[in-house]
């Protein structure tokens, strides 16, 4: 294994600053006793869906529970359609396939998310629902995926894994569509010290159904109103993410500056992803658009930087989903955006001269060439 100088992150730098908070909230859930549900988790929530201005938020075990349980939640199960991106994480069309449903891929946009257009001429007399992914913290094109979704009585279900707190013209996303799933993975902005996620809903009933789906489907403590799984959002966790939630806003003001750097470097060099100027976004990982990517990955690792690529296959060409022969339109762009996607470093173990160094290296690699 290559040893960077400059990591991707560092995950272990990124946590220990708060290692004393972390021990007395442990100390806190040892005293209560209450390790399944209760107050962590209740103020956990009530303070994402304050921040995010959702009425309701539902604590789960993981991102991917958070999107099957949404899926669910909006009535997807065998038969039905649901139009996804193939540029994504793999677990927004695992949930699908969990869920019952059947994905079906759309070409993406300039901004590497669901293109409207592109989901327009795949929907079916299946289609139940739109799964949307706000890729690496850049919104998707909301407005015009809410009207689709109106016009053809379809059920819109946001995948906030990489987004939670980025917004368009100030509203934060999942906030647009019926429910939006939210990851704490520890790789995500906000992250857990293991798994955690979260769904966000405005809808009332689907609130109190999703509290129940997440903890066995109970309906009191003897009874059960319909089969679930357990997948309650962990009280040590949400003690944990409650103290993380508190670093959140500073934290994604220095990723944000962080990219205007790279993208002042780098203004010259290369191409992003398309980045409106109504949106926010959190910059899960930053994205450049490069010709001779893999060639780009190896200089850098030379000089000890890492870079990474998210993601490298398409949903629908994975092993997994061959076999099915997966339903999809075209998705001309998708394949042409995958070969040249490239993350870089991002996080509060780079300092401004690293990024310059970063930036440097790019440039004289693609000056090689000339
Ligand atoms: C886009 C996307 N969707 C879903 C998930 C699944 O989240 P989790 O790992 O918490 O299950 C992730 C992250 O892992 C993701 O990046």
């Amino acid at each position: 294994m290559a040893n960077y100088t400059i990591p991707f992150t560092d995950i272990v730098g990124r946590y220990s600053r708060f290692r004393s908070l972390f021990h007395h909230a442990l100390d806190d859930v040892l005293d209560h006793g209450q390790f399944i549900l209760g107050k962590d988790v209740e103020l956990f929530e009530s303070r994402v869906a304050k921040l995010v201005g959702s009425a309701h938020a539902i604590g789960v075990g993981n991102g991917t529970d958070a999107l099957v349980l949404s899926l669910k939640a909006a009535g997807v199960g065998p038969g039905d359609e649901v139009v996804t991106s193939p540029m994504s994480y793999l677990a927004s069309a695992s949930a699908i396939h969990l869920a019952g449903g059947t994905p079906v891929f759309a070409d993406v946009g300039d901004d590497l998310n669901l293109s409207p257009i592109a989901v327009r001429e795949v929907l079916s007399t299946k289609t139940k629902a739109i799964l949307v992914v706000h890729l690496a913290g850049i919104p998707a094109p909301m407005e015009e995926l809410v009207e689709i979704a109106k016009d053809n009585g379809l059920h819109l279900i946001e995948d906030c894994a990489q987004a939670f707190g980025a917004t368009i013209n100030g509203k934060c996303v999942g906030g647009f569509g019926e429910f939006g799933a939210v990851s704490f993975h520890p790789l995500k902005n906000i992250g857990a010290l293991g798994d955690a996620g979260l769904v966000l809903t405005n809808n009332a009933n689907a609130a109190s159904w999703l509290k129940q789906a997440r903890n066995h489907g109970h309906k009191g403590r003897d009874d059960c109103s319909f089969w679930s799984q357990n997948t309650r959002l962990d009280t040590l966790q949400a003690a944990f993410l409650d103290i993380v939630l508190d670093a959140y806003s500073e934290d994604i003001a220095g990723r944000r500056e962080q990219v205007k750097l790279y993208r002042s470097l780098l203004s010259q060099s290369v191409n992003y992803p398309l980045v409106s100027t109504f949106i926010e976004p959190t910059y899960n990982f930053f994205m450049i658009l490069v010709d001779r990517r893999d060639e780009l990955i190896r200089f850098l690792e030379s000089k000890g930087i890492e870079a990474k690529v998210h993601y490298p296959t398409l949903i629908h060409k994975m092993s997994a989903s061959l076999p099915t022969k997966p339903l999809a339109g075209d998705l001309r762009n998708a394949e042409k955006m995958t070969a040249r996607i490239l993350s870089l470093p991002l996080g509060q173990h780079l300092s401004g001269s690293k990024i310059e160094f970063i930036c440097r290296s790019i440039i004289a690699f693609q000056n090689a060439d000339k």
